[in-house]
Parts: C-alpha cells; sequence; structure tokens
C-alpha cells in the first residue's frame, strides 16, 4: 500500500482565515479524499503557526497575552476548516509540547551534527513576512516586496545554521530528484536560488521570548520560521515515534503559496540534510489569489472570507469554484461574477439537472426503479477516458483538470439524453437502456467528484439507490463501467443545485 502524507502551509494565528488560506486547504483536502479512494494509507496535516513577532504584536494590539491570542486564532481557523468539511487527520499548532520537544530534538541534531555556530547578525527584516531581506529585494531599497512597506534594520547575536555549506548537496539533490517541485516554473526559481550560492542563516532570536527556547543557550529563541517547518516533521512522530516518522517519511507532499518557496524548497531541505534526514520529494506551489490585482492580506484591507461566499453557494460550490477555476500554479483573480457563473453552468445545469433528469424519467417510465447500464453504451468509453485523465490530472495536484475531465462524461451523458430523448419514448429495452447508462455515469461521478463535493454526492448517491458512500469507493475498481445494480428505487427529492440569480 502507498502512503500518502499531504501537508498545508501552517497558518500564521495573526491573521483570521481568508480564502487564500482556504484555497490551499481545500486542494490539501481534495488531494487526500483522492488518495483515499485509492486506498491509500493516507494522512492529512494541518494547522497554525504560533510564534514569532508578528504573532506578539498582533496579540499586544489585540490586548491579550500570544497564548490567548493563538488560541482564539487558531480556533478560527480550525473552525473554518470544520465548515469548508477540511478532513483533516491532525490539526497541529506549534504551541503545543510534542512540538516544543520536536523542534529542540531537531535542532540539537542539526547543532550535534556541527551545522549550527553563533554569530552577530544584523539585517533588513519584514515583521509581517518574518524574514530578512537584503537590500536588492526591496521595492526602491526600502520597502517589502511582499508588503510594499519599510522593513525594520534589527541587529542580533544569533545562532546561525551553515546553510552555505549545503549548495552542493541541494544541488545534487534536485539533480538525483528531477519531480521534486512543481510546477517546472517553480523548480528553476529554488534551483535559481541555490545555484547563486547560499548564506548562513540566522535561526534564534534573543529580542524576542515568544519562541521555542533553542536548548543549548536558554537566552535564545528560535527564529518563527525554523521552528515552523519542523511541524511537518513532529505531526509524524519526529523524536518521539521513530517507527512512525520512518513509516511516514519522506511520503510527504507539501502544498504551499509561492511567497514561501525559499523556505519550502531551500532552507527546509538543507535542515532536513543536516539533520540527517530525507529533504521532501513533492513540494507542490501555488499562486496567488488576487483580489482587484492584489494578493489578499490583512494590510491590503482586501479580504474576503469563507464563511460569506459558503453563505451564498454552500460548502460544495465554495470548493468546487476554487479547485475548478484556479488552476494550481499561476495567480488567479478572485471575481464573484465567475463563481455564479461556473456554479450555474456546472453544478446547477450539467449536474443538478442530470440527476433530476434522470429520476423523473426513471419515475415515469422504469417505475422509480434503477436499469442496468448496457455493456456496449457509447458512454463506457467516454467514462473510461474521463476516469483515465482525471486519476493522472489528480496525480499531478491539477484538481482543475481533473474536475474538467469529470464534468466531460456529465456533458457526455447530457447530450446523450437530448440525442435519446428517453422522455418521449414508451416505457421498455430502450428507454431502460438509456437510463441504466445514464445511472451509471451518475455513480461514477459521485465517486470522482466526492473529494470536490463531499455533500453533493454522497445525496446523489443515496437518490440512485446505492448503499454506503461514494467516499466509501475503490479507486480504480469502482471506476469500471457496468457497477450500477438494477433494481434500486431511485428518488427524485428537492433539487439537488438550484440556480443562482446575478446579484443585481
Ligand atoms: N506561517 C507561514 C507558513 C509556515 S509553513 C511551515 C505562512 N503563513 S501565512 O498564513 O502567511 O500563509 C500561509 C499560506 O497561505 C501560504 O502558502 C500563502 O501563500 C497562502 N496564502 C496567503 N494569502 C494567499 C492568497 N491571497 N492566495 C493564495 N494563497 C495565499 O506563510
Amino acid at each position: 500500500m502507498s502512503r500518502f502524507y499531504v501537508t498545508t502551509p501552517i497558518y500564521y494565528v495573526n491573521d483570521v482565515p481568508h480564502i487564500g488560506h482556504a484555497y490551499t486547504t481545500v486542494t490539501a483536502d481534495a488531494l487526500a479524499r483522492w488518495h483515499r479512494l485509492l486506498g491509500d494509507d493516507t494522512w492529512f496535516l494541518t494547522g497554525t503557526d504560533e510564534h514569532g513577532l508578528k504573532v506578539q504584536r498582533a496579540a499586544e494590539a489585540a490586548g491579550r497575552s500570544p497564548q490567548e491570542h493563538a488560541d482564539v486564532t487558531s480556533a478560527r481557523f480550525r473552525e473554518t476548516w470544520d465548515l469548508l468539511d477540511i478532513s483533516y487527520d491532525d490539526y497541529i499548532r506549534t504551541t503545543e509540547p510534542r512540538h516544543h520537544a520536536a523542534v529542540q530534538a531537531f535542532l540539537q541534531k542539526v547543532y550535534d551534527n556541527g551545522h549550527i555556530y553563533k554569530g552577530a547578525y544584523e539585517g533588513l527584516y519584514c515583521v509581517s513576512c518574518e524574514a530578512y531581506y537584503t537590500e536588492a529585494d526591496l521595492i526602491d531599497g526600502v520597502n517589502c516586496p511582499i508588503h510594499h512597506r519599510p522593513v525594520e534594520t534589527l541587529s542580533e547575536d544569533n545562532w546561525f545554521f551553515r546553510l552555505s555549506a549545503f549548495t552542493q548537496p541541494l544541488l545534487d539533490w534536485y539533480e538525483a530528484n528531477p519531480g521534486a517541485v512543481s510546477a517546472n516554473g517553480k523548480r528553476n526559481e529554488a534551483l535559481g536560488i541555490i545555484k547563486q550560492g547560499l548564506e548562513d542563516i540566522s535561526i534564534s532570536r534573543t529580542s524576542i521570548d515568544w519562541g521555542i527556547p533553542v536548548p543549548w543557550d536558554d537566552d535564545h529563541v528560535f527564529y518563527v520560521w525554523y521552528d515552523a517547518l519542523i511541524n511537518y516533521a513532529t505531526a509524524v512522530g519526529y523524536g518521539d515515534d521513530p517507527e512512525r516518522f520512518e513509516a511516514w517519511w519522506p511520503a510527504v507532499h507539501h502544498l504551499i503559496g509561492k511567497d514561501i518557496l525559499r523556505f519550502h524548497c531551500v532552507y527546509w531541505p538543507a535542515m532536513l540534510l543536516a539533520a540527517g534526514e530525507e529533504p521532501p520529494p513533492h513540494i507542490d506551489v501555488h499562486g496567488f489569489l488576487l483580489v482587484g490585482g492584489e494578493k489578499m492580506s490583512k494590510t491590503t484591507l482586501n479580504q474576503i472570507f469563507p464563511a460569506d461566499l459558503v453563505a451564498d453557494f454552500g460548502v460544495d460550490g465554495f470548493r468546487y469554484h476554487f479547485l475548478r477555476d484556479v488552476p494550481f500554479g499561476t495567480d488567479g483573480d478572485f471575481s464573484y461574477e465567475a463563481m455564479v457563473s461556473r456554479y450555474n453552468s456546472d453544478l446547477a445545469n450539467n449536474l443538478g439537472n442530470l440527476v433530476s433528469r434522470v429520476a423523473t424519467v426513471v419515475g415515469k417510465k422504469c417505475d422509480g426503479r434503477g436499469t442496468a447500464p448496457s455493456p456496449d453504451s457509447p458512454l463506457a468509453a467516454i467514462a473510461a477516458e474521463s476516469y483515465a485523465d482525471a486519476a493522472r490530472a489528480w496525480d499531478d495536484v491539477a484538481p482543475s483538470i481533473a474536475l474538467d475531465a469529470t464534468w466531460r462524461l456529465l456533458r457526455e451523458a447530457n447530450a446523450y439524453l437530448e440525442a435519446n430523448e428517453p422522455w418521449k419514448l414508451d416505457p421498455g429495452p430502450e428507454v431502460d437502456t438509456v437510463m441504466g447508462d445514464a445511472l451509471e455515469v451518475l455513480r461514477i461521478v459521485a465517486i470522482l467528484a466526492s473529494p470536490a463535493l463531499p455533500n453533493l454526492t454522497p445525496v446523489i448517491w443515496a437518490r440512485i439507490g446505492l448503499d454506503g458512500s461514494p467516499a466509501d469507493q475503490r479507486l480504480p475498481e469502482a471506476a469500471a463501467w457496468g457497477g450500477y445494480p438494477a433494481g434500486r428505487p431511485v428518488t427524485k427529492g428537492d433539487p439537488l443545485v438550484p440556480r443562482i440569480g446575478t446579484k443585481g
């Protein structure tokens, strides 16, 4: 059995969850659900990043202690993920004791291996990024390239990680692992950073105490990023349960936004090498969701919150839009109108209408009992092709292509009904065959679409009289043509996905 360990970035608790965070989390969730269908041993991790200056300042501004602030905001993230039916297996918080222990064990190992030393550091720091920049990185030499706000000069006595020593090992590792960062452009970006030559990086702070103490020098706490990255190891037992860690590492797939590529594709693999562990073999990098052409963030005041869209589109409508309309890898401009139009065309029309048409005709012409699909149906080959394309696309972390391939089967089934007009035929074998084929398409689509639509697909499943749930099926067997059993009660019910009118 293969193992599939998928992670989202852990989200800073200075901010509340917006649709940019939801985009990554929904994608990870759909991937996890797809891999569960495949029967893979799947582990899905998300959580919150709770240390550092940014969180400390947000807490001060809110009149709370950092821990109280982290508790409140971490709970907001969790509620949002519960609202969106995110099927995480573990929700890590970096303030948990298990994480403190793992960070200390991990970095102690790196220290013992001789890759950490003490030195002085002065640099240009963006508090919003929690990152140092060189002058060349800045806009007009003063502003953070992400937040467009002035950076600060910080000077401290720090512990340094000897990143420079890992330039060649990283290049060798990437050479041996050509699929490690997708999409291809992002791999080149990571390689470009490494090839420029890497400088040692400061991994501790004395200026704040909201962090995990350096075990060999308790005047220092680890800089938030070097604590945060280790969460992926903590969650599968690093330093605590070596057998478990061994089982899950490195079967990991990190999903990240393009702004944190350097940390995940350069620093994290180097830290792992320094600790004697394998770098992550799959890092999938996505673009930004833009609102009015700008990245959504607290500082630009252009955030859109998941609950507001769920109120209009439902959970599955929300999930479907982001999976289908924002190709993984590129930036996407959020548009409410595009969301309405996708919802109406794919969910209300293609899916909802097919479900209701099928139930109506089966009710009227087949005594309300499902009929068997034909082994020679013209839809059989299309179903096989849709499955193959969808499976390849999920494997490539391309949900929008996977869903397009799945919807192709629905479009063809609708066209097949239009061509055969079973509603005009008298009851008999011809209607039975056409309806059996349509029911079979609904069965297959309910399974293939279940990673995106965890609420609607079980309803379709029940309406066509099937037991259990689409998520419990096993691929690829369950996608093979001919699985729909005749004689099951088919029920009509309320419209599955009512159309949405455009707001005036
Ligand atoms: N805490 C760090 C990650 C540590 S992982 C070891 C962090 N947190 S974050 O909350 O600022 O961002 C988390 C993720 O959300 C990043 O991948 C970032 O790209 C993503 N997004 C934040 N805003 C986004 C958009 N507007 N669009 C798409 N993704 C966005 O960085």
